[in-house]
């Protein structure tokens, strides 16, 4: 049976993908709250039916307009974020009151309306691991969150665990590890890079390029979060993550050499303070109690295919470009 989704921060990267998974592969209906912040884009969700999507534009914390679209949906599936750690290192104030404020506002009128609701997350809640070591994140793992971004969306998962066991919400969490692919904002890694690279601009490299992220495609992702809400048990939290482990240089070195460029042809550039050292994730609780696995195996290939998106979408990021680079060279990056 088909439902209607209330989806928050549709508009953004993740999200949108989120859409036009959920549009391709069921019969459900869409809501799209998003406040298109500069991370929003109305453009991220062209092409899609218009008789199964609405796009409305407000904000998470707004409590009158979530009681009104929470009222009218079947489940709310919330994305919507502050999602950048450099930007929360320079101001951490729209942090507090999306990431915090907005999940508030939403858990409780699920919990008025009695709402069906699934908690985007991150890995980064779990703080950070030490370099070449085999330790992973597990769900078991404890909240240790390093920058202001990554300690707002760990207290969002606790206000959502707080209200599933005081309230009885039915709710669940999933904390996913780094997302790349199309419609990624350029202040992003993987899009700086290969944006700047389209620039005639050398990458840049944080540090000595040696922290290692997880990297997954944002559609193996959606495919998860899908699975999680039609099978996930209630009150539960599922780690999603595609066994992408790669250094920062080994990804900068990929994308160089996809793009016919010599693979040392990057500049190394001023540290972000506090910058995690290496996130991994095992998912052995969502591949064997719900059956999932990611469709994306092979790295280079997405992102062989992210990369072309970015030559033949130069419409969709143009207009972020300049003002993402001058936030970058006030802070030495
Ligand atoms: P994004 O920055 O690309 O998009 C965020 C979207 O939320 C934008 O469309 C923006 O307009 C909207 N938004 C921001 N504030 C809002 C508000 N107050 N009200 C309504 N809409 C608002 O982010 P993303 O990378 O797509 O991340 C989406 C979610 O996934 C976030 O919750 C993030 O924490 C989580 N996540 C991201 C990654 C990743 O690698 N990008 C990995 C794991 C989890
Ligand atoms: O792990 C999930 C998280 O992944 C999400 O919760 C966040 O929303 C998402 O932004 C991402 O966080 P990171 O901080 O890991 O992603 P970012 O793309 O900012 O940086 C990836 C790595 O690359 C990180 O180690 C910093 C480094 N970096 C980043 C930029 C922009 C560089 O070396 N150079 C750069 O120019």
């Amino acid at each position: 049976m088909s439902r209607h989704l209330l989806v928050t921060g549709g508009a953004g990267f993740i999200g949108s993908g989120f859409v036009h998974h959920v549009l391709a592969h069921t019969d459900d209906t869409v809501t799209v709250l998003d406040k298109l912040t500069y991370a929003g884009d109305k453009t991220s969700l062209e092409g899609l039916p218009d008789a199964r999507l609405t796009l409305v534009e407000g904000d998470v914390a707004d409590a009158a307009l979530v009681e009104e679209l929470v009222g009218a949906a079947d489940a709310v599936v919330h994305y919507a974020a502050e999602s950048h750690n450099d930007n929360s290192l320079r101001d951490p104030s729209p942090f507090l009151r999306t990431n915090l404020v907005g999940t508030f506002t939403l858990l409780e009128a699920v919990r008025r309306h009695g709402t069906r609701y699934h908690h985007i997350s991150t890995d980064e809640v779990y703080g950070d691991l030490p370099l070449e070591d085999p330790e992973r994140f597990t769900e078991d793992t404890p909240y240790n969150p390093s920058s202001p971004y990554s300690a707002t969306k760990a207290g969002s998962d606790l206000l959502v665990r707080a209200w599933v066991r005081s309230f009885g919400v039915q709710a669940t969490i999933s904390n996913c590890s780094n997302n790349y692919g199309p419609r990624q904002h350029v202040e992003k890694f993987i899009p700086r890079q290969i944006t700047n690279l389209l620039d005639g601009v050398r990458p840049r490299l944080y540090g000595a390029g040696t922290n290692v992220r997880d990297w997954i495609h944002e559609e193996d992702h959606s495919s998860a979060v899908l699975r999680i809400l039609d099978a996930g048990r209630i009150g539960e939290t599922y780690l999603i993550g595609a066994d992408g482990e790669k250094s920062n240089r080994e990804v900068v070195e990929l994308i160089l050499q996809l793009m016919g460029r010599d693979a040392g042809d990057y500049d190394l550039v001023a540290d972000r303070p506090g910058h995690d050292l290496r996130y991994a994730i095992d998912s052995t609780k969502l591949r064997t109690e719900l059956g999932w696995e990611p469709a994306y195996a092979d790295f280079e290939a997405g992102l062989a295919a992210t990369i072309d998106w970015y030559r033949e979408h130069e419409g969709w990021w143009r207009g972020q470009k300049d003002a993402t680079e001058a936030a970058y060279a006030r802070s030495g990056q």
